[in-house]
C-alpha cells in the first residue's frame, strides 16, 4: 500500500505516521517496494507476515498478549523482584497471580488462550514433523493445561488413533471449541489430572500408566547457552517473561531438567530437538 492509502485507511496524521513507518522499515518490519516521486509503497516482510492476525504461522495473538499493559507492567517491577526476591512482579503490578487475574478478567483470559494457541500451532507442527514416533502406540493422551485444545486438536488429526483429553481450568475449557476426538475436562492440575497413557507437561507422574510405556511428554525450552542456535534468543527472552509473569517459573537448562525430573521421581528421560523454540522431553517411570 502507498503511504497515503495507509494514512487514509488508518486515519493517521501523515508526517507522524511516516516517521513510524520509516522506523519500522529500518527494523525490517516493512519494506519499501518502489518509490516514485510522489508515492512510497510499503510491503510486508517475513517479520510482518507473522503479525497478520489470521495469517499462517501468525504470532499476532502472542504479541498482543505480551504488549498488553497488564503484561508489560510487571516488567517495570523486575528490579524490585531481583533485588529482594519478594512477590512475583505480576502480583506486585496487578494484585493477583496471572491465573487468578484472568479468572476475573475474561478479556485477558481470552488474550492468554489465543496467544497460547498461536504459539502451540507453530510448536506442534514442528513436533509432528520432527518426532512423530513420540506418539506411537499411545491410545490416550492428556494435555495438562491444554488451553483451548489447539495442540491436542492438531495431534489427534495427525495421529487419529489417539483419544485426546484436554485438561485445563473449568473456565478455560468452558469456552474451548468442540473438536472430534477430544474430550474437554476442567479441573485443577495441582489436585488431580485425568488418567491416560501419556501426559503433556509436568506434575503428571501419578496420572500415567505405571509401566515402561507410560510417559510424560514435556514440550518446553531447553536452554543451551549456544550463541549459534537461531532459537536461543527466544528461549532466553521467554525466561525473562517467566520471571516477570510467574511466581517461580523459569526456562531450564538440560542439567536443571535432569534435576527436576529426578526429584519428581522419573527414572529416565530423553530430549528430542525439533525445529522450534521448544524441545520434546519424554520422561518415564521405569
Ligand atoms: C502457559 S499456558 C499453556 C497452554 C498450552 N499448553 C500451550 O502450550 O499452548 C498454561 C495453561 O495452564 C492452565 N492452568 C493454569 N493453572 C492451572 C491449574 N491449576 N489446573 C489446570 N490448568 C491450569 C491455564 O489456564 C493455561 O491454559
Amino acid at each position: 500500500m502507498t503511504l497515503s492509502e495507509l494514512t487514509t485507511t488508518l486515519g493517521c496524521e501523515p508526517s507522524r505516521f511516516h516517521r513510524i513507518m520509516r522506523f519500522l522499515v529500518h527494523y525490517q518490519i516493512f519494506k519499501e517496494e518502489s518509490i516514485t516521486r510522489d508515492s512510497i509503497d510499503f510491503a510486508l516482510t517475513p517479520l510482518s507476515r507473522r503479525l497478520i492476525r489470521h495469517g499462517e504461522r501468525s504470532m499476532a495473538a502472542l504479541i498482543l498478549l505480551e504488549s498488553s499493559p497488564v503484561m508489560l507492567a510487571p516488567c517495570l517491577s523486575l528490579s524490585a523482584h531481583v533485588l529482594n526476591s519478594g512477590n512475583s512482579p505480576f502480583e506486585a503490578a496487578n494484585g493477583k497471580d496471572v491465573w487468578n487475574y484472568a479468572e476475573v478478567n475474561p478479556g485477558h483470559s481470552k488474550l492468554i488462550n489465543d496467544a497460547m494457541a498461536c504459539d502451540a500451532k507453530v510448536a506442534v507442527s514442528a513436533i509432528i514433523e520432527g518426532c512423530p514416533q513420540v506418539f506411537d502406540g499411545l491410545e490416550s493422551l492428556v494435555d495438562v493445561g491444554g488451553g483451548n485444545g489447539t495442540a491436542l486438536s492438531m495431534l489427534v488429526k495427525a495421529f487419529p488413533w489417539i483419544h485426546g483429553i484436554n485438561f485445563d481450568l473449568p473456565r478455560v475449557v468452558a469456552v474451548a471449541p468442540k473438536v472430534d476426538g477430544i474430550e474437554h475436562v476442567g479441573g485443577d492440575m495441582f489436585k488431580c489430572v485425568p488418567k491416560a497413557d501419556a501426559a503433556f507437561l509436568m506434575k503428571c507422574r501419578e496420572a500415567i500408566r505405571h509401566d515402561h510405556k507410560g510417559k510424560v511428554i514435556i514440550v518446553q525450552s531447553v536452554i543451551e547457552e549456544d550463541k549459534d542456535d537461531k532459537f536461543e534468543f527466544v528461549r532466553m527472552m521467554l525466561d525473562m517473561v517467566m520471571m516477570a509473569h510467574t511466581s517461580n517459573g523459569k526456562e531450564r537448562t538440560l542439567k536443571q531438567w535432569e534435576y527436576i525430573l529426578g526429584e519428581a521421581g522419573f527414572t529416565r528421560f530423553n530430549v528430542k530437538r525439533v525445529n522450534a523454540v521448544q524441545s520434546v522431553i519424554e520422561a518415564y517411570h521405569l
